[in-house]
């Protein structure tokens, strides 16, 4: 391993920065020495085993055309019998191959070539051109082939790969079948940038000045040694070159090897890289051999400081921050785990909305899109990299590849994700059944290691996701942890220093609350946790599996949102707290089963809609002005009805029902929200919230009539005509006056025209099994959701919704 380390003498510092920046521009623009080509489009599919689909010639004709990325359990019948179960989200699984046929140029013989799968789903198994290239067990981790000595350059050549998620249970939630994820084609010289060949990191940050180390991994394939130089630069968000990294030098190197070349510079007045300004600037890594360009690698870089300490918490950039953040599954709701970036954008935006600033991938390593968008969001990040080791959790999980690949997955789950800035966190395993035992001393072993590997690559803190907060908890005792995490246990917070003086602490998940959007089924001021005051309905199943949509159902684990956040909210060394979950996902639909087949844990429901919890944590988490009143006025004459109210900025709040005031009521101490009981008598609600006298806000809720026109809106009426670019349009079913008509459950029907499908429908009811890949939905609780996703084509889309008795609905959408 070879080390340089270079500084730029501050003389020749601007002559040489305008040199470079002259040569650089126009050898890039000529040429960057590589490409990442987009190696989604073209795919052949068949679901279930082919005997001989690995060789070159087996044929595809009929199988089925397709792009990546694909989640083929999405598109099956939901069924108590599917081997998943509900908790796997009762979709099917199976084999499924994919085949793709593509030439190489002439041009690229002499080149490297690679195929980098961002994640399968799971079990896979490539080949090229009947050449087995890997098997990688982990569904969730990305990796890489190089295809270079079996290709046909200048003809035609085919990858086959083989997707086996036959064997269930494998997961406590679902996970989606297929390549799910983005493929890429990587074409480079023979002296280019290892895979996740840099590591840029900011040792030093001050107002004035950063301090930027680089590290770069060359690989040299040529047998004979040319020595190269290596170019740096960084960019600010403008694409202006604010630093040069100076030259470094090569050393000799044998053919097929990687050297590693380390650099350190500074950015004058760096711009930081905040929540609320994630700047972000870019390092470009080029190699220069003969002084032509033959590698260009660019990597993010966001600028910050941070610390965890034990008594101030989470510190950013030299300031207390509390990190607000939410669990979430990788699925994206009725579009499967199938990756999308503005599905993923979509989700972190409705997040951003509610204050949220964290998201733990639980319990997994996420879509690198999903990194990407955090980095430029402004989203810290805990990123996880297992939900078991060497003991099981189902039946087939990850616990039968521990031993074999552990080591590798974290490896490159690091070395992907490292570069990211909004990576604060590393998580090593959550609720891993080795830290219970007080005689097996396993758990201590493997922290150890599993910490060990992590630091060999990366100095960010490691924590584990620990649902035993005890000291005797093998992997707290284990001293590896720089964070001691907890999940739940919010009653034992306050004293966590008696328990672990002078240590610093994450929550790595809360909570665990209960909701069903638009339901209120349930008395509002009487906190239950299943199964202890509920038993029964928890384990037969509600008539409807719904539950009130107050913020009074947990786990017996777990707490109200209300109950975590009153202790998060009031103690600063509490660093941060990760609710379980931002949106309800598929599977895991604890504490009910089948018929339900997805989660009620979301604070957002699984079609995206907020419910009404959503706005207790904007009102806390955000400086948006809120009052959000709740339930709906549409109930039988003379029944008992809980208003609850969340609101701030403002001092009180006043009701009125018919125009009569039933009451001022304010939050003292540490309330959250206020209610008003009231016999019910339909009509007109309305709420104002008032500062020093003044009315902040007000807001009515009138009895709806009988469902009477249909109402559409697209999040975005003008999209990418990329084939692969989305308008989530939300359907509601309004009586004849404009109000949402709470339990409209109208079957509603979809019809497009122009260059654009329907992904997915959705209503966020979780015992729906009604199918995702359709043109019609039943509204639940008045609202359905329709996913359009435009093709390649510029033009306009018409999309229209009907429904018996209703005056139906079109929206135009734009893709260009
Ligand atoms: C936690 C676990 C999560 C989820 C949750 C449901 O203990 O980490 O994956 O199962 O419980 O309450």
């Amino acid at each position: 391993m070879l080390n340089v380390n270079y500084s730029f003498a501050n003389t020749c510092r601007v002559f040489v920065l305008l040199l470079l920046c002259l040569g650089f521009t126009r050898a890039a623009d000529a040429q960057t020495g590589r490409t990442v080509a987009d190696f989604d489009k073209g795919w052949k599919f068949h679901l279930g085993d082919v005997k001989g689909a690995d060789k070159a010639s087996a044929p595809d004709k009929n199988w089925r055309n397709l792009n990546l990325p694909h989640d083929w359990s999405i598109e099956g019948t939901f069924s108590k019998d599917n081997p998943a179960s509900p908790e796997g989200g009762a979709l099917p699984g199976g084999i499924g191959w994919y085949r793709k046929t593509f030439t190489v140029p002439l041009a690229s013989k002499g080149k490297q070539v690679y195929i980098d799968f961002d994640g399968v789903y799971q079990h896979s198994d490539v080949w090229v051109n009947g050449h087995h290239l890997g098997f990688r067990p982990n569904g969730y981790i990305s990796f890489r082939y190089e295809l270079t000595k079996y290709l046909n350059f200048g003809g035609v050549n085919v990858i086959a790969v083989k997707v086996n998620n036959s064997e269930q249970p494998n997961s406590r939630w679902y996970s989606g079948s297929g390549i799910y994820r983005n493929v890429w084609l990587v074409t480079t010289n023979q002296i280019a940038i290892d895979h996740w060949g840099t590591y840029v990191t900011t040792p030093a940050v001050s107002a004035n000045s950063a301090t930027i180390a680089l590290q770069v991994k060359v690989k040299h394939n040529l047998a004979n040694f040319k020595p190269y130089t290596i170019q740096v630069r960084v960019l600010d968000a403008a694409n202006k070159v604010v630093a040069i990294g100076g030259s470094i030098p090569s050393y000799p190197q044998l053919a097929d090897s990687v050297a590693t070349l380390n650099n350190s510079f500074k950015v004058k007045n760096p711009h930081l890289w905040s929540i609320e300004s994630p700047y972000l600037y870019k390092v470009v890594t080029t190699i220069l051999v003969d002084k032509v360009i033959v590698d260009t690698y660019t990597t993010p870089l966001g600028i910050r400081s941070f610390e965890f300490d034990a008594d101030k918490g989470f510190i950013l950039n030299g300031k207390p921050l509390k990190i607000l953040g939410v669990c979430d599954h990788h699925d994206l709701g009725s579009l499967g785990s199938a990756i999308n970036t503005r599905a993923l954008e979509r989700q972190l935006q409705i997040l951003k909305g509610m204050g949220v600033n964290g998201i733990r991938t639980s319990h997994n390593p996420p879509a690198p899109e999903l990194l990407d968008l955090c980095d430029k969001m402004g989203f810290i990040v805990m990123d996880e990299a297992f939900d078991m080791w060497k003991m099981k959790k189902t039946k087939y999980d990850y616990h039968l590849f521990w031993d074999e690949w552990h080591k590798r997955d974290l490896q490159d789950q690091i070395l992907r994700d490292r570069n990211h800035p909004s990576v604060f966190i590393w998580s090593i395993g959550n609720e891993i059944g080795e830290q219970y035992s007080r005689t097996d001393t396993t758990g201590r072993v493997i922290a150890r290691e599993l910490a060990g590997i992590v630091r060999s690559l990366d100095n960010r803190p490691i924590t584990a996701a620990n649902n035993d907060p005890e000291p005797g908890s093998n992997i707290i005792a284990s001293g590896a942890l720089d964070l001691i995490g907890y999940n739940y246990h919010h009653q034992d917070y306050d004293s966590f220093h008696k328990r672990y003086p002078g240590k610093k602490f994450i929550s790595t998940e809360s909570t665990s609350a209960l909701e069903t959007r638009g339901s209120y089924d349930m008395p509002s001021d009487s906190i239950r946790r299943w199964p202890i005051a509920w038993d029964k309905p928890f384990t037969t199943g509600n008539p409807d599996n719904s539950v009130s949509a107050y913020d009074n159902v947990s786990a017996p684990w777990g707490s109200t949102h209300e109950e975590t956040w009153k202790v998060v909210k009031k103690n600063p060394m509490l660093s941060g707290m990760f609710i379980w979950t931002g949106f309800d996902y598929l599977g895991e639909p604890t504490p009910y089963s089948w018929p339900s087949r997805s989660s009620y844990f979301g604070v957002i429901d699984l079609a995206g809609f907020p419910k009404d919890v959503y706005y207790m944590y904007q009102s806390e988490w955000t400086n948006k002005t809120v009052l959000h009143i709740f339930p709906h006025w549409n109930w039988e004459a003379g029944k008992t009805v809980d208003v609850w109210a969340y609101y701030n900025n403002a001092d009180e709040v006043e009701l009125y029902l018919n125009g009569k005031s039933v009451g001022i009521k304010k939050k003292t101490g540490d309330d959250l929200h206020v209610m008003w009981r009231l016999k019910y008598e339909p009509g007109t609600l309305k709420a104002v919230s008032r500062k020093n006298g003044k009315v902040v806000l007000t807001k009515v809720i009138n009895t709806a009539g009988a469902p009477a026109k249909i109402e559409l809106t697209a999040d975005r009426s003008n999209i990418k005509a990329d084939g692969k670019d989305l308008s989530f349009i939300t359907v509601r079913i309004l009586d004849k006056a404009g109000n949402v008509v709470p339990n409209a459950d109208n079957l509603v029907k979809f019809k497009i025209a122009g260059p654009a499908s329907i992904a997915s429908v959705d209503n966020g009811d979780p015992v729906s099994h009604d199918p995702f890949k359709a043109d019609y939905r039943k509204a639940f609780h008045g609202l359905a959701l329709a996913i359009v996703q435009g093709k390649e084509t510029a033009g306009s889309v018409t999309f229209t919704a009907t429904s018996e008795g209703l005056a139906p609905a079109t929206v135009v959408i734009k893709t260009k």
